[in-house]
């Protein structure tokens, strides 16, 4: 059984339920945020938190929780399904509204739900040694990939599109053929030891797990640069890597049919991951 937090109740998953009215299954008007628990530690929950009320703000959806009361919950939801290795997945929707209409009236009560999905990192730290591959697909999503809407058909197509093809994660491409990141990821290439990823804008989110290897990459005294890099430059680097939550910082060794170097995972790549974890 897995409890789940459900506007100020803990319920059994299996029975709670969302009115179909809810804005969030009528028009994905809403928010959401994945944080890993790895050996029993929360990571990053600071910066997970912060981006979410920053997501909130931009769509103007306001709570009656503080973010320590989140934080409060995540821990409670940690605890009471017993688990060391998983996710916490915090949802925030702007409320049920009915009749429906694209216009919503002020006051209307948020459905919040925070649950937990144990993970076995085991798999993820196997899939590290030997790197994923990975499939190009085209940037459909809209304009304000910077929110972390629960709006996500662009990334599971995209998502699918890989799966079908065997691959571990999309990375999309936008109209003039830049990079802006994965379906579930920050993408990042490495080229004569300088660590490259895209800007922070409207076409990526602001990754916690690239906001904390940013500083890594710094520490280690790095050459860093956040710029926009073609698929030409993706395909001729000499290293690529993802990072999420979920998979910290992953090696990227193939791009559709192409080996990215000699196809191994790439030394600065494995360091910066250790470093990661390390830190955790
Ligand atoms: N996704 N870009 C996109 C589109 C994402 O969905 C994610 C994370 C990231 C990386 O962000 P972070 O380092 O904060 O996890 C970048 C989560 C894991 C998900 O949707 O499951």
């Amino acid at each position: 059984m897995t409890t789940c937090y459900i506007n100020g109740t803990y319920q059994d998953i299996s029975k709670t339920n969302v009115s179909i009215t809810d804005r969030g299954f009528q028009f994905s008007d809403g928010v959401y945020e994945v944080i890993a628990v790895y050996e029993n530690k929360f990571v990053d929950m600071d910066l997970h938190l912060k981006r979410l009320m920053t997501s909130l703000n931009k769509l103007k959806i306001k709570i009656n929780l503080k973010l320590n009361q989140i934080e409060n919950i995540s821990k409670k939801i940690k605890r009471l399904n017993n688990f060391n290795n998983g996710i916490i997945y915090i949802q925030i929707t702007r409320g049920n509204q009915h009749p429906r209409d694209h216009k919503y009236p002020n006051g209307l009560k948020p459905n919040i739900i925070i649950y937990s999905i144990p993970k076995d990192f085991k798999k993820i730290n196997s899939n590290a040694k030997r790197g994923v591959s990975t499939s190009l697909y085209p940037d459909i999503r809209w304009l304000r990939s910077d929110i972390k809407s629960i709006s996500l058909l662009g990334n599971s197509m995209a998502a699918n599109y890989a799966k079908e093809k065997k691959n571990h994660e999309a990375i999309l491409y936008d109209e003039r053929s830049y990079i802006t990141e994965g379906n579930s990821s920050s993408i990042w290439i490495i080229k004569n030891n300088k660590c490259i990823t895209h800007p922070l804008n409207y076409r990526i989110l602001k990754g916690c797990t690239r906001h904390k290897l940013i500083s890594i990459v710094k520490n280690k005294k790095l050459k860093f640069e956040e710029k926009k890099f073609s698929i030409k430059a993706l395909l001729k680097a000499d290293e690529v890597f993802m990072t999420s939550a979920t998979n910290f910082v992953m090696p990227i060794v193939k791009v559709d049919k192409h080996k990215i170097s000699n196809g191994k995972p790439g030394q600065i790549t494995l360091s910066l991951r250790d470093e990661f974890i390390n830190q955790i």
